[in-house]
């Protein structure tokens, strides 16, 4: 029998719980699983594991019986703390928790190597995809050239309700709270921080090195508004919040921004709370990984399957990426970027002016929309200045990066 502990009965927590106790994973582990203690600072009336709450790590921490902790609480504090005691401990860890692997992964993935217990974190990206164990197993003989992908289920859901439904966006973020899809504090989601911590993730375990999340250019969709949806379905594009990332060879380029995707992209149809990603290996070239990004269950089956491995392989082949050395570069890539501003009747002369040929997009009266020509990012921010100047500070609406 395998005693496992889960830190925070919450969304994740509770579905881990129902998983486990409620599952036979004799055969497909070789062991008997058991949640043998569940901490949460609350208490759960009713519940049908309330005998199993407790609010005292240090009896998890010195129970010799329980030998995985299942970490589902969220944000740094005092998760990691928490994490680390239990490695030193020879307690192997699973985790859900984003935030905490992309900013202390290297050094926790390193201090679990070092007391050989398994740190497993399948969960953290994707929500019920599998994208860690194939990135750092299935696809281990290519080297991977570019990451891109919709790693937010919030803000997918948001998108599709509002754009596709017409629901509001308050009604669509509270939606996506009462599924449990949404952080505790939303703005991780909506403004962009929750992808940008899942491709920093992704990419330090794809290009070997930790990749600081800080340092990764990042914008959410509060911008986006129905107008611009509008614009872009016209054109034949989606609009989706894309987390991104290539490898420089001596450097790797990052971002999180909303992106305009032609209709028949792989990624352009992908809509509620799936998720999708696609790896470009040099073998294999591009591989698609799909599925359900946040929720309950399908998060919560992530956590499991970590659990599983670790009973049956004690962490073979744990994923691992070294620590420091990598800085964000600038894109290297020109962009080709949509571009909407107001119009003060000098508008259209001062766009060709400055951008020379674009296309330029039907618009509503008192509007100019146009899409450039690829040109190097930092040229882009040229001209946006230089437009500024001219049709004055407040003009630029909105811009989105096309693909
Ligand atoms: N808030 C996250 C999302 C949960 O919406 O994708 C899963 O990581």
């Amino acid at each position: 029998m395998v005693n496992v502990a889960v830190l925070g009965y919450g969304t994740v927590g509770s579905g881990v719980v129902e998983i486990i106790n409620g599952g036979q994973f004799l055969k497909k582990a070789g062991d008997e699983i058991n949640v043998k203690a569940i901490l949460d600072i609350r208490k759960f009336p009713g519940d049908t594991y309330e005998n199993l709450v407790t609010d005292n790590y240090d009896n998890i921490l010195g129970d010799d019986e329980i030998s995985i902790i299942v970490e589902t609480m969220g944000g740094l504090k005092p998760a990691y703390d928490f994490t680390k005691r239990a490695l030193l401990k020879g307690k192997s860890v699973v985790t859900s928790n984003k935030e905490l692997v992309a900013t202390h992964g290297a050094e926790l993935l390193s201090l679990a190597k070092e007391n050989n217990v398994s740190y497993l974190f399948e969960a953290s990206v994707g929500g019920g995809i599998p994208i860690i164990r194939p990135l750092n197993n299935c696809l281990a003989a290519n080297d991977i050239t570019s990451i891109l992908g919709i790693l937010n289920g919030t803000t997918n859901y948001i998108l599709t309700q509002m754009f596709k439904n017409g629901v509001s966006f308050e009604n669509a973020l509270s939606d996506a709270q009462a599924k449990g899809y949404a952080e505790q504090n939303p703005a991780a989601d909506i403004e962009g921080h929750d992808a940008c911590r899942k491709i920093a993730i992704l990419s330090s375990l794809a290009y070997g090195k930790h990749i600081n999340s800080n340092e990764i250019k990042t914008e959410g969709i509060t911008k986006i508004s129905s107008a611009d949806v509008n614009y872009a379905e016209a054109e034949g594009y989606s609009i989706k919040l894309i987390g991104r990332s290539k490898n420089l060879g001596d450097g790797v380029y990052a971002c999180v921004s909303p992106v305009m995707l032609p209709k028949g992209h792989p990624l352009s149809d992908v809509e509620d709370v799936f998720n999708a990603i696609l790896v470009n290996g040099s073998a294999t070239g591009d591989v698609m990984f799909y599925g359900k990004g946040a929720g309950k269950l399908p998060t919560a089956s992530a956590v499991v399957a970590d659990v599983i491995d670790i009973v049956k392989h004690k962490g073979y082949g744990a994923p691992f990426w070294e620590d420091g050395g990598v800085t964000v570069a600038i894109n290297p890539d020109p962009v080709k970027m949509y571009v909407r501003v107001c119009d003060n009747g000098r508008g259209a002369s001062a766009v060709t002016a400055i951008f020379g040929e674009v296309k330029m997009l039907k618009s509503e009266p008192g509007e100019i929309v146009f899409i450039t020509d690829n040109l190097p990012e930092n040229e882009f921010d040229d001209c946006i200045l230089k437009l500024q100047g001219i049709l004055g500070q407040d003009s630029i609406i909105n811009t989105i990066t096309v693909l």
